[in-house]
C-alpha cells in the first residue's frame, strides 16, 4: 500500500511590488553583507534600475546607520511606505524602533515581522528589491526560502578558513531549500599597500575555491579600503559618496553582471 507522507508545503509568495528578490546572505558575521547589500543597491539604481532595500536584520539592523535614516516610515493603518533615500526604497525594522532600544523577541515574532516587511510595504514598481540578510542559517532564512519567492541569493565571504566553514554550511542550506544561488563574492580580499603591492590578510583564493567546490559562479572580489567603512559610518556608502572610487567601479561592475542574469 502507498503510504502517504505527511510533507509540509509551504507557498512562495513574490514581494508584491517589486520584479526580482535578490538575497545578500553569507552564514558568518561581520563578512561585509550589509556593505554589499547598500552598495550594490545603488550601483544598480545608478545603472537604471528601480531599486528596493528590505533590512531583514531584525536583531541587528544596519540601514538606518549605513543610509542615515532617523525618520519613521508613515502608515495608512494598512501599509508602511518605504522610505526614500538615494533613490532607494527602504525598510528596517531600525526606523520603528530607537537606535540603542535591543529587540528581545522569540524566533516566531521575528517570522512576522519578515511577513509584514514582505507583504505590509507598499514597495513601488521596484526591478530588484535586495534582502540584507542576518549571520546565521536561522528563522530569517528559513523564512525567506520558504516562503517568500527569492530569485536568487548572493554569498558573500571573507576568504578566512573560519568564514568559509560557515559560507559552506550556508550555500548547502539553500540547495536543501531548493533556492537559486547566483554566486559569490570575495569580500576583504585583499589590501594594497603604500608600496603597491597586494597584501592577502585573511588568506588568498578561499572563496573562489569554495565557488568551484560548490559548482557555483564566482562573482568577483572586493578588495579592504578603509573608504568603505568610514563613507558608511558617515551614512553615505561609497556608490552614493564617490561614483568614481575604485571601489564604487567595482560595485558598478558587479551590478551590471547582476542585472544581466535578469534582464
Ligand atoms: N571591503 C571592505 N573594506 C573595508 N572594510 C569593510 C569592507 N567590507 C566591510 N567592511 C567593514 O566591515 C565591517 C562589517 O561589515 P558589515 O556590517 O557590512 O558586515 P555584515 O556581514 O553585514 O555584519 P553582520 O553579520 O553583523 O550583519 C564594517 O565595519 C564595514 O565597514
Ligand atoms: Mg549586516
Amino acid at each position: 500500500m502507498e503510504q502517504q507522507t505527511a510533507k509540509k508545503t509551504f507557498k512562495k509568495n513574490p514581494i508584491l511590488g517589486t520584479k526580482f528578490t535578490i538575497a545578500i546572505s553569507s552564514a558568518k558575521g561581520g563578512v561585509g553583507k550589509s556593505t554589499f547589500a547598500t552598495n550594490i543597491a545603488l550601483a544598480l539604481n545608478k545603472i537604471g534600475c528601480k531599486v528596493g532595500l528590505l533590512d531583514a536584520d531584525i536583531y541587528g539592523p544596519s540601514l538606518p546607520k549605513l543610509f542615515s535614516i532617523n525618520t519613521k516610515p508613515e502608515s495608512d493603518g494598512k501599509t508602511l511606505k518605504p522610505i526614500n533615500k538615494y533613490n532607494i526604497q527602504c525598510m528596517s525594522i531600525g526606523f520603528l524602533t530607537e537606535e540603542q532600544t535591543p529587540m528581545i523577541w522569540r524566533g516566531p515574532m521575528v517570522t512576522s515581522a519578515i511577513k509584514t516587511f514582505t507583504q505590509k510595504v507598499s514597495w513601488n514598481n521596484l526591478d530588484f528589491i535586495i534582502v540584507d540578510m542576518p549571520p546565521g542559517t536561522g528563522d530569517t532564512q528559513l523564512t525567506f526560502s520558504q516562503e517568500i519567492k527569492m530569485d536568487g541569493v548572493i554569498i558573500v565571504s571573507t576568504p578566512q578558513e573560519l568564514a568559509l566553514q560557515d559560507v559552506k554550511r550556508g550555500i548547502k542550506m539553500f540547495d536543501k531549500l531548493g533556492v537559486n544561488i547566483i554566486g559569490l563574492v570575495d569580500n576583504m580580499s585583499y589590501f594594497t599597500g603604500d608600496d603597491g603591492k597586494k597584501y592577502h590578510i585573511f588568506g588568498e583564493g578561499g572563496v573562489q575555491k569554495t565557488a568551484q567546490e560548490f559548482k557555483k559562479e564566482f562573482l568577483g572580489e572586493i578588495p579592504i579600503n578603509s573608504e568603505i567603512g568610514k563613507q558608511g559610518d558617515l551614512g553615505k556608502p561609497i556608490v552614493e559618496k564617490d561614483p568614481d572610487h575604485i571601489i564604487s567601479k567595482i560595485f558598478l561592475s558587479l551590478a551590471k553582471k547582476i542585472k544581466s542574469f535578469y534582464y
